[in-house]
């Protein structure tokens, strides 16, 4: 029975005995973490064999001839450039091969941007008074973090199931010279699991800026990262963008983070070749040589990009039970009750849920005090300010499946008890 038709009695009895439930869940003295989309350990170890595949020294010589232990090839080797290009339907010219990390890549761009503009700047971003982002939410707290760092001020702009509104963003940024960029995680978006539609990729493709230097953070994450057989799909940017001659308004980030380690993976920024200029030069004073040497074990341990897709069934299968089992707790613990609602992505790393508005704080402060940490309330949203305080993201991945499930009994009790408690005191 909905919540909203219960008698004020009946949301006592049904607060009181969601009261004794959490009691009885925090005796059990949890500790578990639910905070981070981290793979687990089955995930981590299915890359162990990457470790040893440069085991001489003559395997440390790329298909080029290069000795990937020494400085030099900037923007990587180019067997590296021509699986991501692969991967992404890219040119390999428009890859540059980073370190670990595509977060990093990302903050660099903007920092580039910041102190010396973009390719096409009438002058570096840092010389306006003011340089501001459109935000699609909820979305991703660490590409916030990059431009609240920056003094960067933050346009939220609403998502929905295929993609952010693009009414609203066409007419911000024809609007505003001052609006030089816009984050967006294109497929199973963080945290809402959503892939943009091909009318949206379309509209982003054609995009007219007022902000000539205006670029698209196309954060391209979870390109192969698929939870389902019937997955979606994605419109390649960079191709609808050279029908309009926008190639120059596009940065795309891909890592394997989610591939094969977190802490040691390859990532990529992808660009026109003017871009790809301009950033070189600078980054030749930043840099000499990513490490190589990973670049080539993760193309020997591929091989190419069907090599990484194939392998991508084997996380699928570690991850696809917990993310069902999620779904199903959500449903009986949860379902009529009109209370919450989630999102059943075929990809990612996520599941959204949106509470009652104003007990996503809340939900979050009774899990924790149960023994479960979530991601905090609000993080999913610039400044950590959610308006209506009721977006949380679930993260599945890194708890065993028992831990899941006793985390995911303590959400929903939590769940009913703010509720409850929040509907009692209207
Ligand atoms: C959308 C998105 N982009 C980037 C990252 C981090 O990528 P990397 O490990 O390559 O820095 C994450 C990690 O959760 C993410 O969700």
């Amino acid at each position: 029975m909905s919540l909203q038709n219960m008698t004020k009695t009946e949301l006592s009895a049904f607060r009181d005995e969601a009261k004794k439930q959490y009691e009885d869940f925090k005796a059990l003295g949890l500790k578990l973490d639910m905070s981070r989309g981290k793979p687990c350990k089955e995930q981590l170890d299915l890359s162990l064999p990457m470790a040893d595949i440069l085991n001489s020294s003559s395997s440390y010589i790329d298909a080029d001839g290069i000795d990937v232990r020494n400085y030099g090839f900037l923007t990587g080797i180019s067997e590296a450039k021509q699986l991501f290009a692969d991967l992404l339907g890219v040119d390999p010219s428009m890859v540059i091969v980073g370190g670990n990390s595509s977060l990093t890549l990302m903050y660099d761009s903007v920092a580039r941007a910041m102190q010396f503009g973009v390719y096409g700047s009438e002058k570096p971003w840092c010389k306006y008074d003011k340089v501001k982002f459109l935000c699609p939410v909820p979305g991703y707290d660490r590409h916030f973090g990059v431009t609240e760092t920056f003094g960067v001020e933050m346009i939220n702009i609403p998502m929905s199931p295929t993609g952010p509104d693009m009414d609203m963003i066409e007419k911000l940024v024809s609007e505003d010279e001052t609006i030089k960029g816009i984050w967006c995680v294109p497929m199973y978006s963080n945290p809402d699991g959503y892939t943009y539609s091909d009318e949206t990729v379309k509209r982003f493709a054609a995009l007219k800026p007022a902000a000539k230097d205006f670029r698209i953070f196309w954060d391209n994450a979870y390109c192969v990262h698929h939870l389902k057989d019937d997955h979606d799909s994605l419109l390649n940017i960079f191709d609808e963008a050279k029908k309009c001659g926008n190639e120059d308004m596009i940065f795309e980030f891909a890592s394997t983070s989610k591939i094969t380690f977190p802490g040691a993976g390859v990532a990529v920024l992808v660009a026109s070749e003017n871009n790809v200029q301009q950033i070189t030069k600078l980054l030749g004073m930043q840099n000499i040589s990513y490490d190589k040497v990973n670049q080539l074990r993760h193309v020997r341990y591929f091989k190419n990009a069907d090599g990484v897709r194939a392998y991508m069934e084997k996380h699928k299968a570690i991850l696809a039970p917990k993310f069902d089992m999620v779904i199903d707790i959500l449903t009986k613990q949860l379902g009529g009750l009109d209370i919450l609602t989630w999102n059943v992505p075929k990809g990612g790393y996520f599941i959204s849920v949106n509470t009652l508005n104003g007990c996503a704080k809340e939900v979050a402060r009774l899990c924790k005090e149960g023994g479960v940490v979530l991601t905090g309330a609000g993080a999913t949203y610039p400044y950590k300010k959610d308006p209506d305080d009721k977006n949380i993201r679930l993260s599945p991945s890194y708890p065993s499946l028992d831990d899941l499930a006793k985390a995911m009994e303590l959400f929903c009790i939590c769940v009913k008890l703010a509720s409850a408690e929040k509907l009692l005191a209207e």
